[in-house]
């Protein structure tokens, strides 16, 4: 997967990249990230990316002629499988949409500033608006970290372990049931000895058991919402 990201702060992004899974993704040559600062491609002296706004009202709006420009090269590089903007709006980021998107060959992400960006922008070039929540950041920017790692994990040979993205919260509308390791016992804390009796079958139906119950006490809205 390819993914080229439109940014006034380039230097916000990059340390993510470079730690962790998603810098072994990159490592590995299963992602490659291509960034792309807004202001080498204004046109006044003062490389501002953002103007007041059209009808008065508090906040600047960026401006749609250097973004503009910069999706336009891009897109007459390749094809794009989605431009995405990265803004409060958009729709909740959720873990079907980040398995969907994991299988996509190249995508842009726009991330906003300010009031957000020009409106002729999103009608001219965004395919999709996501929001990785119900509050206000103060740029596109750590949302896009967020989506990026959402989906650079579950790119198949990312994980080492293939089943382990499977077995993640939320992959089948359920929550994770406890996990326990070594020591059998700790400060008189015992783990269920289901765990250790080696009954695969039977552990395999406590995990499915508590996994619901966790769900049905912490996030009942998942189990109604099941598609
Ligand atoms: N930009 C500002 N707030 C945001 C949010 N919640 N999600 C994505 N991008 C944003």
């Amino acid at each position: 997967m390819r993914i080229d990201i439109i940014t006034v702060l380039p230097e916000l992004m990059r340390s993510p990249f470079e730690a962790s899974i998603m810098k072994r993704a990159i490592q590995k040559g299963l992602v490659e990230v291509h960034f792309h600062n807004l202001r080498d491609y204004t046109m006044n002296k003062q490389r501002s990316v953002d103007d007041y706004q059209f009808g008065g009202g508090a906040g600047m709006v960026m401006m749609v002629q250097p973004i503009d420009d910069c999706i336009s090269k891009l897109k007459s590089e390749r094809n794009y499988d989605e431009i995405i903007y990265m803004t409060p709006d958009g729709e909740t980021l959720n873990q079907k949409m980040a398995n969907s998107i994991s299988m996509y060959e190249n995508i842009m992400i726009l991330c906003g500033h300010y009031k957000g960006v020009d409106q002729r922008v999103r009608d001219m070039h965004i395919t999709r608006e996501i929001s990785i929540g119900d509050y206000v950041l103060s740029g596109g920017e750590i949302g896009a970290i967020v989506f990026c790692d959402a989906i650079i994990r579950l790119i198949p040979g990312v994980l080492s372990d293939e089943t382990s993205a499977l077995t993640d919260s939320f992959q089948d509308n359920l929550l994770s049931p406890p996990i326990y390791t070594r020591p059998a016992e700790y400060k008189g804390l015992k783990v269920p000895e289901v765990l250790l009796s080696g009954n695969f079958g039977k552990i395999e139906k406590w995990r499915e058991e508590m996994a619901y119950e966790h769900t049905k006490n912490r996030r009942p809205d998942l189990l109604e919402n099941e598609e």
